[in-house]
């Protein structure tokens, strides 16, 4: 039983929830919620304002790439491409155009999201055992740090095709920051300098990177040394003057092609001539009557948020305190039971039939939350995934995100990754180019963890041309069709419960854009079988969530969020201060 320390309030809170009586008012619970203040409350940490327009990335040269088109009349997708061409120089660990990711679009004229997936692809000589040793066990190494462990990169064909789509500027005119900066440097940051140093073996196993980040004795830039990349800016340049094929079809092709061919890899020139992106719709969910919109399949992102906030609406977690072990509890339950489904449902939808609106049907999470005990944690061994088809009716930081919004009230929401951080830390000689470890995120045998620990199963194992499962988690939140926050983080398999708790902590719990992305955050990901946190809960707080049966584990901070918003005519923008790199800057 609980103990006397709860309020009476959260005691028959959490007994209706777990009776099942709650859930008689969840279908009334579209509880007409308040404004959310995702700009004031004058005795916390501020957003930064602005009167025009917002950006918000991981590294700060790059967020004024951002703000300068927008400043020259671009719009939010104009911006965002070239915020990401900036990042593939000024935050080589994970801006790239080597790797992959989801941009949603929301375009204000039509006020109709689409979710561009530009993930990478298994090339078409993959197969289903290329990750066994002769012994038949899953190869770590094969996987994660050789040519095999790379997918086709999807960035540079996903960025063109969103700026032909929804953008104003030409794409020559979108590369021009990242080749100055390519060409000319720019001021190594403590955040670089750091990150380089961490990744000094890795790197230097590829001559190209040894060369590309470090002085030829070897030792590292120093903080406010110019770090010039003229490879890059080579890239650079001939894309701007062939344009995007030339990735794809032309000169740079042939080199990532040839050091795959010299290098045991699989890509080829017609794996590369044959990439495309799609443009998806956007998973759909409502909280508090916002309207969530998200990254589908392939990636995990977009449905396990639903699902979660589905699962957690009903049990009025304002009334039980932000970051009580209440809360706590029943969202590490909750994340328990959505990573569970992860690993038996979530795959390319390209492949196998991924069943979105089960998993996301109210219905589904009315079946679920009966599993769910409010007082004590359920080990995760008795936890298997549920049967949403029956419902089918109705860190690290590797990775990085950025928001923008403009004048207008176009957001775009981008989560682009390597995988882990410089990807496979090798580099393809002549162009500057990093290539990505994506591979690893299929199940290189079902059951077997990958490098996060996440579990997959049948739907993610290799196959030719699929794309591998990713937890990247570009979120938008709307009322009436308008965009009221973007919102997104890194962070490998915590990237959705990160963006849970942005969300809960803005709609729910009445937090502003800064104090939702700075407040301290919790991760459950089913196995294995621990609670993890960040510092900054209290004493206490701990002490309940073990009582309750939790293992409960401090570790370093987890996710980057980058999160613009708008409220009436004003801008709002919040870095996550776990970046020292980051800004959120407005027009
Ligand atoms: N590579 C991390 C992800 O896509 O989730």
């Amino acid at each position: 039983m609980p103990s006397s320390k709860f309020s009476r309030r959260q005691l028959l809170l959490g007994a209706a929830a777990f009776s099942g009586r709650l859930l008689a008012t969840a279908g009334q619970a579209q509880v007409e919620s308040p404004p959310a203040p995702i700009y004031s409350r004058d005795d916390r940490w501020h957003p930064v304002m602005g009167v025009a327009g917002m950006v918000a990335s991981q590294e700060a040269i790059a967020s004024r790439v951002g703000r300068s088109i927008l400043a020259a009349g671009g719009n939010a997708v104009d911006a965002a491409v070239a915020i990401g061409l900036a990042l593939a120089v000024t935050l080589p660990r994970a801006g790239n155009l080597g790797g992959g990711g989801f941009m949603l679009i929301h375009p204000a004229a039509t006020r109709e999201t689409i979710a561009l997936d530009y993930r990478e692809k298994a090339p078409l000589a993959a197969s289903r055992e290329m990750f066994l040793d002769a012994a038949g066990n899953a190869d770590p190494e094969q996987s994660r740090d050789s040519h095999l462990a790379v997918g086709v990169p999807g960035t540079v064909a996903g960025f063109a095709l969103a700026l032909a789509r929804y953008g104003t500027f030409t794409w020559a005119e979108v590369l021009q920051p990242a080749i100055a900066l390519a060409e000319q440097g720019f001021p190594v940051s403590q955040d670089l300098h750091e990150s380089l140093a961490f990744a000094r073996a890795r790197l230097s196993r590829s001559p190209a990177s040894r060369a590309a980040f470090f002085k030829p004795d070897g030792s590292l830039y120093a903080i406010g040394e110019t770090l010039v990349q003229p490879d890059l800016a080579r890239t650079l340049r001939l894309l701007a003057s062939e344009g995007p094929s030339a990735f794809y079809q032309g000169a740079i092709a042939l080199a990532i092609a040839d050091d795959m061919a010299a290098n045991g890899g699989l890509i080829t020139q017609a794996d590369l001539a044959r990439y495309q992106p799609v443009i998806r719709q956007p998973v759909r969910g409502r909280y508090r009557g916002y309207d969530i919109e998200s990254m589908p399949p392939p990636s995990s992102g977009g449905v396990h948020l639903v699902q979660m906030l589905n699962l957690l609406e009903p049990f009025q977690l304002a009334n039980l305190g932000h970051n009580s072990a209440q809360t706590i509890h029943l969202m590490a339950e909750s994340m328990k039971l959505a990573y569970a489904d992860r690993s038996r449902y979530l795959g390319d939808p390209d492949f196998v039939p991924v069943p979105v609106a089960g998993l996301t049907a109210r219905r589904y999470a009315d079946q679920l939350r009966s599993r769910l005990n409010p007082y004590q944690a359920t080990p995760s061994v008795a936890i298997a995934p549920g049967n949403p088809q029956a419902a089918q009716r109705f860190e690290s930081n590797e990775t990085t995100h950025y928001s923008v919004i403009d004048r207008a009230g176009n957001a775009v929401s981008n989560t682009y990754t390597l995988n882990f951080s410089y990807g496979t830390g090798w580099m393809v000689p002549g162009t500057g180019i990093l290539l990505n470890n994506e591979m690893d995120d299929f199940s290189a045998q079902p059951g077997v963890p990958n490098a996060y620990g996440l579990i997959g199963g049948e739907f993610n194992a290799v196959e030719p041309e699929k794309r591998m499962l990713s937890s990247m988690t570009p979120t938008l939140v709307s009322r009436d069709g308008q965009i009221y926050f973007a919102t997104g983080s890194p962070g490998g398999s915590r990237i959705i419960t990160t963006v849970l708790q942005v969300v809960l902590n803005v709609l729910e719990h009445d937090l502003n854009l800064a104090v939702a992305a700075a407040a301290p955050r919790i991760h459950h990901q089913w196995l294995p079988d621990e609670l993890r946190v960040e510092s900054g809960l209290s004493a206490d707080t701990l002490r309940l969530l073990a009582r309750r049966g939790h293992t409960v584990i401090e570790r370093a901070t987890m996710g980057s969020v980058q999160s613009v918003g708008r409220v009436g005519d004003r801008f709002f923008g919040a870095a996550d201060p776990r970046s020292p790199g980051a800004l959120a800057i407005g027009l």
